[in-house]
């Protein structure tokens, strides 16, 4: 049920991806390598694209959603100024289309409580959350996000390890619904795992929209260097690439890495006994020589918010068309009215 994106050069015109991301902030260099420039590069294969801005999903953790247009806009300059064509892709909000929501009743009749309760991300984020009770949303998320993905009846999905039992559970309510209602309606849509690795953020963890170790990608050359500055690394001069015990400085390698085209070894090897100091002069450089372009197109596209409201506004347009397709079938199947 993993693809490859290889697998799919043989006839990109014969898929549908669908993939998003909650409108919480800024996307970083994380994103960018690890999921952006995929997506691009699967958009560049004709491919048909769908991106969900799910902000909904926003409210999983939180009770209120502070500046989610701002926050959606944003997501749209990121996915533009990454490269995505807003003429080809189908970017939209998933609180915009009420018949991609309206999916999510008959999805939840499918799924038992005890599935819900046993899905390892959503335990996950319950925990993350700090939160004394679990809203309904939270619980049901997996099932929303279904949603997301069999309205377009996407077949594939560019997710993280951590999305995999999500799209366990779109599996589940696809074949399940087609099961009860004895009509192949939706696709069981596959993961397309993204080869790049987890990139760390500047505590060498993870890099993350919320730990605050994150690189945006919007940031100016000189917050750039001011936040590579600020990375944790050792004392040992000599700079060698070892994730498990220098994780700041493997994380900082591998930055430099993929912005050089090389691997993170023979940037160590070039640094040698120079110390981190010396590190993260080069991976600034590298960072600001990478993303100059990307930039440039980002300050031009970010004059224009008018603009990043008609992508969206499209976007929701063509979701909500598709949306209703979707739901006419799902009716007739189901024998409501
Ligand atoms: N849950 C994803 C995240 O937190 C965002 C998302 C919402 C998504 N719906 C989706 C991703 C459908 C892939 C497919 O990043």
């Amino acid at each position: 049920m993993i693809t490859t994106v290889d697998g799919i050069r043989r006839n990109p015109a014969r898929h549908r991806i669908l993939t998003g991301d909650r409108p919480t902030g800024p996307l970083h260099l994380g994103h960018y390598f690890g999921t952006l420039q995929n997506r691009v590069e699967l958009q560049r294969l004709g491919v048909d694209l769908f991106l969900v801005v799910a902000d909904y999903q926003v409210l999983t953790d939180r009770d209120l959603a502070d500046d989610l247009a701002e926050h959606a806009e944003n997501l749209v300059l990121d996915y533009l100024a990454a490269g995505v064509d807003p003429d080809r892709a189908t970017v939209f909000a998933h609180s915009a289309v009420p018949a991609l929501n309206q999916l999510l009743v008959p999805f939840l009749s499918l799924v038992s409580v005890a599935e819900l309760g046993r899905n390892p991300t959503v335990k996950d984020e319950i925990a993350h959350s700090g939160r004394a009770t679990v809203s309904g949303l939270m619980f049901t998320y997996p099932v929303h996000q279904a949603a997301d993905i069999l309205f377009c009846k996407a077949d594939l999905v560019p997710v993280g390890q951590d999305q995999l039992p999500h799209l366990e559970t779109t599996r589940t309510v696809a074949r399940r619904f087609n099961e009860r209602y004895g009509a192949p309606v939706f696709p069981e849509p596959d993961a397309l795992l993204s080869a790049a690795p987890l990139l760390l953020g500047t505590d060498g963890g993870k890099m993350s929209k919320s730990r605050g170790n994150a690189v945006p990608l919007g940031a100016t050359e000189d917050e750039t260097a001011r936040l590579l500055r600020a990375a944790t690394t050792d004392a040992d001069r000599r700079i060698t690439y070892d994730p498990e015990h220098r994780p700041g400085v493997a994380g900082l390698l591998q930055l430099a890495a993929l912005c050089l085209d090389r691997t993170p070894e023979a940037v160590a090897e070039e640094v040698g006994d120079s110390g981190a100091a010396q590190l993260k002069k080069l991976v600034t450089e590298a960072v600001n020589e990478y993303f100059r372009p990307h930039r440039a197109r980002r300050a031009e596209l970010a004059a224009d918010r008018g603009f990043l409201r008609e992508v969206l506004r499209a976007g929701n347009e063509r979701a909500n068309a598709v949306a209703a397709t979707t739901l006419a079938e799902v009716r007739e199947v189901m024998g409501t009215v």
